[in-house]
């Protein structure tokens, strides 16, 4: 591929900013007490997301959220994470303009994807996962929001 022909296939999955970074967390009440005291913010709101078993709450910091989430069972994704790394950081989330559009970008990459399909998220965005062996041992979330 020429560097033309490279920087138009980019173009489809243009990053639109980084919508939230996500940290893992025992307990979540505790968590957003913490941010409270030490940072002087507040959730806008918390929501459970059964497909992604957990409970979280999205910290507006200027243009983009911090999420906390606490896992619904030891048996979860973020449950496992939890027992097996800590608290810490999660995943990074990108939202892009069109998910399908990224997805079909990065499996023409060779990206190792978890998600091949998107699903529903927080907010009742179109989500999906980039695995943290694909590219600097980060997992990436990609958001399309639903209204904007
Ligand atoms: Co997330």
């Amino acid at each position: 591929m020429t560097a033309p022909e490279r920087r138009n296939t980019l173009r489809w999955v243009k990053l639109l900013n980084l919508d939230h970074v996500a940290i893992a967390v025992e307990n979540l009440d505790r968590a957003i007490e913490g941010y409270r005291n030490r940072y002087r913010v507040e959730p806008l709101y918390r929501e459970r997301v059964d497909e992604q078993g957990v409970v979280e709450a999205m910290i507006p910091v200027g243009g983009s959220f911090v999420q906390l989430l606490e896992p619904l069972g030891g048996e979860t994704p973020v449950g496992r994470f939890l027992s097996k790394h800590g608290e810490g950081l999660h995943h990074v989330a990108y939202a892009v303009s069109s998910i399908e559009a990224a997805l079909e970008h990065l499996k023409g990459e060779g990206a190792r994807l978890i998600d091949e399909t998107p699903r529903v998220g927080g907010r009742g965005a179109r989500i999906a996962f980039v695995h943290p062996g694909d590219l600097a041992g980060t997992l990436i979330e990609l958001v399309e929001l639903v209204d904007g």
